[in-house]
């Protein structure tokens, strides 16, 4: 079945549809299921959901040379992220500014940006400073044509960027975001492992089952699902994000055998807070879960209606990691992200074969176990509707 195209997403069908995902969470209707498969929402999404945002980008201590670099791709454009000679991150488009071609690819480190096709090569600060055989060209400026750079900002540790004009300030997106997760200390937390991969499934789909409680038993049953208890309700929030607290047994970032290696819980935490676990979804597309001695990350960059690039980091306290025994004990918190990921993916992989062009249909939530996905449903629908 083809996209159903603009007429579909203008239908009274389809925006009666976007009404029931806006309703009381208690009687909000899931996304309808064409939003995780067809072309002309996945289009749509680029400027209603993406262009006017600050985008989560993960953790922001990474890069630390100057000329380190990372390019990745977002909504279908290449970005090229670097640390420039004065120690600051940039964000470019990895477009050349001659005749577009992709400047950088995969991630490296580089004294300037030297496209591959011409020559014409880039300043860290993004300035054009070499071209050849240009000096016939009449009126041509080098300064006129410095990389395309799109406006970042951090918070809490977390980097941010914005792909649209005129971006807000950052803090009329995350309110109280900030105050809420406070006792994790996230600006000091320090990254250990990252990991980058693709899932066959909407962006959307992976930032789903990472945010509900709903399938733990189902797909995690001797793994990690009877770590977690029965989640409290969900946080009432003020920027646009959702976040809910859950009590674990042990530790939620260990699987269930492995327990025994848990290191030191961090230290701001009280009681209540260092037993249990927060999930957190910064809209729309970077979420994680803080638990009692480490956070873990997970950026999804939408590649495709189908298809999406995971980008996941896990974080601890800089005393946890001077730790004698931190190199051993760490290596049961990689492996616990890996199996349940694995498990996670053969669930998301099912479900977008499921769900790929079906007709028009919506499902329910359980309102207690999946409270963040029932969120976003919400503020997706106004995005998409506003696009
Ligand atoms: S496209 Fe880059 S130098 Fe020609
Ligand atoms: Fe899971």
């Amino acid at each position: 079945m083809p996209s159903k195209g603009e007429n579909m997403i203008h239908s009274s069908q389809f925006s009666s549809q976007l009404k029931l995902c806006k309703l009381p969470q208690s009687q909000r209707y899931s996304l309808p299921f064409e939003c995780y498969w067809d072309a002309f929402v996945y289009e749509q999404e680029r400027m209603g959901v993406f262009a006017n945002q600050w985008l989560g980008l993960g953790r922001a201590d990474r890069l630390n040379q100057p000329g380190e670099y990372e390019v990745f791709e977002l909504c279908g454009q290449t970005l090229l992220l670097i640390r420039d000679q004065k120690d600051a991150l940039r964000l470019y488009a990895n477009t050349c500014r001659h005749r577009g071609a992709r400047l950088l690819q995969g991630s490296g480190q580089c004294q300037a940006i030297s496209c591959p096709f011409h020559g014409w090569t880039y300043a860290l600060d993004g300035s054009l400073i070499g071209v050849k055989s240009m000096t016939k060209t009449e009126k041509f400026n080098p300064e006129d044509f410095p990389l395309l750079e799109y406006k970042l900002d951090r918070a809490c540790g977390f980097l941010f960027a914005f792909l649209g004009d005129n971006p807000p300030e950052l803090k009329t997106q995350l309110v109280d975001f900030a105050e809420l997760h406070q006792p994790w200390s996230l600006e000091g937390l320090v990254t250990t492992r990252r990991r980058v991969f693709e899932v066959g499934c909407n962006w959307k789909v992976f930032l789903d089952v990472f945010n509900e409680y709903y399938h733990l038993n189902n797909v995690h049953p001797t793994s990690i699902g009877n770590i977690y208890l029965k989640p409290e309700v969900q946080n009432k929030t003020l920027g646009e994000y959702a976040s809910q607290f859950g009590r674990t047994s042990g530790t939620g970032a260990l699987l269930e055998s492995q327990q025994q290696d848990a290191l030191p819980k961090i230290d701001t935490l009280g009681e209540l807070l260092g037993s249990g676990t927060r999930y957190t979804w910064i809209f729309p597309n970077m979420t994680f879960a803080a638990g009692q001695e480490s956070i873990w990350v997970y950026q999804a960059n939408p590649i495709g209606p189908n298809r999406c690039e995971v980008r996941q980091s896990i974080c601890f306290p800089r005393s946890t990691i001077e730790l004698i025994d931190f190199e051993e004990k760490s290596q049961a918190y990689y492996q616990r992200l890996d199996d349940a990921m694995d498990e996670d993916i053969v669930a998301l992989e099912n479900q977008q074969q499921g769900l790929s062009h079906s007709p028009s249909l919506q499902g329910r939530f359980s309102t207690l176990m999946e409270s963040n996905v029932a969120s976003f449903a919400s503020w997706y629908a106004d995005k998409l509707t506003d696009a």
